[in-house]
């Protein structure tokens, strides 16, 4: 496989009629569910700051996205009718204060038929004349970029949508392949800069600079956490200043392809020998979850036996004492492990329908004392989701263990040692097979390395 991540790659190019046909396909049956014929998809409109006239960078919405790899194409529609080619309304401003997007060009084009505006009133005539027969999908904060149409993001067609979107289409998972290329290009090369012993910032550039781009084309904010700053779970900063010793790194990075992401984690030990053994265990046990990845897996019992097998890493690792059952009962493993096993990944990092039943809108409740679990359906074959186990030195979590049973199941002199390492945590992006799954990070790992 190329590392063509252009409009260009023409393999590509082979799967996206195909992924037209089955978007297709859905958005027929979101029709008949709302008694509509004709969809309508707003890419979203930039947005102001608060008594400014600068903008935030654009985000567009995923359902546009889905159907064209338009990352930056404000202020334009996509309209499906039954029978036809979806027909889009590709605006073109007239401006000399901001770039325009190019003409529309790559593999995309030739599914389409495209109607080039110049202006915002013009869009009205390329949409159907009979609104009231159309459904809108979009963020509308100005009642112009309606166009009279009444019915917006009905829930029915949005329910079938984002149900059908937890399976991806061939040419889907081919753009998230190329997206975990990218982003292993960009672990490589961080995970260089932290053995140079440079900053987070500094980490950060090589990240961006190796999977070229910028903080704003990512799939999401790179976490680029030095020591104890891997216990954030969540952690933005990027520290100016070295550590006075380097000890352990986190970094959660992923890289995009025209708008489909890979989400990865990896945790690396600088020269302590304990910290590396753990994070080895770590590594085979997420193995071993993923290798329990396949079709007809319920997720949420997926997740509930991390928790045990984690269970058995605490203990080895000299964290907690006690069998997987007690450890799970009292809250010992969720004070290490406080995030979900995974969710699932697309245009949308944590991408929708995770929690949907059905494609009538029945929600499946995360398991009980699991609040934070992402992911709760059976697996099907071409889901596309992450495995990221974790233990991490979490003060506010542990210290709430006092006074509890799971107190004495805690090995607090083990909890001093991890804290200046700040935690653990392993996550690839796997595509669900019948009798198994493809493991996209992996197999981009051994591709660039
Ligand atoms: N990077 C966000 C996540 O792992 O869910
Ligand atoms: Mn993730
Ligand atoms: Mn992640």
């Amino acid at each position: 496989m190329s590392d063509d991540y252009s409009d260009k790659n023409p393999s590509l190019g082979i799967h996206y009629p195909a992924h037209i046909q089955e978007l297709s396909a859905r958005h027929d049956r979101a029709l008949a569910s709302s008694g509509a014929s004709h969809v309508v998809i707003f890419s979203g409109c930039p947005k102001v700051a608060f008594l400014d006239d600068f903008q935030y960078p654009f985000k567009p919405n995923a359902h546009f996205l889905g159907w064209a790899p338009l990352t930056n194409l404000p202020l334009s529609y996509i309209v499906y009718s039954p029978g036809e080619a979806p027909r889009i309304i590709y605006y073109l401003p007239h401006d000399y204060w901001h770039p325009v997007p190019g003409q529309p060009d790559g593999y995309w084009t030739g599914s389409f038929d495209i109607r080039i505006v110049h202006s915002i009133e013009d869009v009205g005539e390329h949409l159907p004349d009979n609104r009231d027969q159309c459904i809108l999908i979009g963020e509308i904060d100005d009642p112009a970029h309606a166009f009279g149409i009444e019915r917006i993001n009905p829930t029915s067609a949005i329910n079938i949508l984002h149900y059908a979107r937890g399976v991806k289409t061939d040419y889907e998972v081919a753009c998230m392949r190329l997206a975990s290329r990218r982003g292993a290009r960009g672990h490589v090369a961080a995970e260089a800069a932290f053995r140079d012993g440079l900053t987070e910032f500094e980490i950060h550039q090589a990240y961006c600079q190796a999977v070229s781009q910028a903080d704003n084309e990512l799939p999401y904010s790179n976490i680029i956490a030095l020591n104890a700053h891997g216990a954030i779970l969540h952690y933005t900063d990027l520290d100016r200043q070295p550590p006075e010793e380097t000890r352990s790194f986190l970094i959660d990075a992923g890289a995009q392809v025209h708008g489909y992401a890979s989400d990865i984690t990896r945790t690396y030990s600088f020269n302590d020998m304990r910290f590396a053994a753990l994070v080895e265990r770590m590594d085979t046990t997420q193995l071993e979850i993923v290798s329990k990845v396949r079709a007809g897996v319920d997720y949420r019992e997926l997740h509930v036996d991390a928790h045990r097998m984690l269970a058995g890493v605490l203990v080895d690792a000299g964290l907690a004492t006690g069998d997987p059952d007690t450890l799970l009962e009292t809250g010992v493993t969720s004070a290490f492990f406080p995030h979900g096993l995974g969710h699932l990944l697309g245009v949308q990092v944590h991408d929708a329908g995770g929690f949907m039943e059905n494609e009538a809108g029945l929600m499946i409740d995360p398991p009980s004392g699991h609040p934070f679990l992402r992911l709760t359906r059976v697996l099907k074959e071409n889901m596309v989701l992450t495995i990221e186990p974790g233990i991490y030195a979490i003060d506010m979590l542990l210290e709430n263990l006092r006074g509890t049973p799971a107190e004495h199941h805690v090995i607090w002199d083990g909890v001093d040692w991890l804290r200046p390492f700040g935690g653990i945590r392993i996550e690839d992006d796997v595509r669900v097979m019948a009798d198994g799954c493809e493991n996209l990070t992996r197999d981009a790992f051994a591709a660039v390395h």
